[in-house]
């Protein structure tokens, strides 16, 4: 019970800014083993091409691996329009001062990225509001995570 304590008080003084708050996005339906309770992003429009920031966080009962994924797939009226994959160890964890394996507890990671644009499906001068299901998949394929939510991207 004291380590606990300790251990409460420790993650206490070293997030202080970290806020349970996952920026009106929820989680997938199903069980998923890396439970995220804070996603952020800025700045509140997000403009394609231009710098975009995102922050994770949240509490894993396993390991993530090398090789693991950050998939978003991006609906446009319920249409799968882009899939964004990214290794989740080289865009996430490292930037963020760590390396994978990733051991099981609390994590907090932060991405900072250019906004996509890709000329071929995106439209000119119109913003969009889509839907971003976000995961983080193990390489065998297995989904450890999942939120969704809506984002409105401005398109220029
Ligand atoms: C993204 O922005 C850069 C720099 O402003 C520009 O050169 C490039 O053409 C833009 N790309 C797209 C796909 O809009
Ligand atoms: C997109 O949203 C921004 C900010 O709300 C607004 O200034 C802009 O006029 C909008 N653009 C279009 C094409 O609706």
């Amino acid at each position: 019970m004291f380590k606990f304590t300790v251990f409460l008080i420790f993650m206490i003084f070293i997030s202080p800014s970290i806020s349970e708050d996952l920026s009106g996005f929820v989680e997938c339906e199903g069980t998923f083993p890396i439970k995220i309770t804070h996603f952020a992003y800025q700045p509140e429009l997000i403009i394609a091409n231009r710098s975009v920031k995102l922050e994770i966080g949240g509490t894993s009962t396993v390991t993530i691996e090398e090789g693991a994924h950050y998939v978003n797939m991006v609906y446009r009226d319920d249409i799968l329009t882009k899939i964004h994959v990214r290794d989740f160890c080289k865009t996430w964890v490292e930037p963020s001062g760590g390396h994978c394996p990733v051991e099981p507890g609390k994590f907090y990671f932060e991405w900072n990225l250019l906004a996509s644009s890709i000329p071929q499906i995106d439209p000119i001068n119109m913003n969009i509001t889509e839907l971003n299901r976000i995961t983080i998949v193990n390489p065998v394929g297995y989904t450890l995570a999942c939120i969704e939510g809506y984002l409105e991207r401005i398109y220029l």
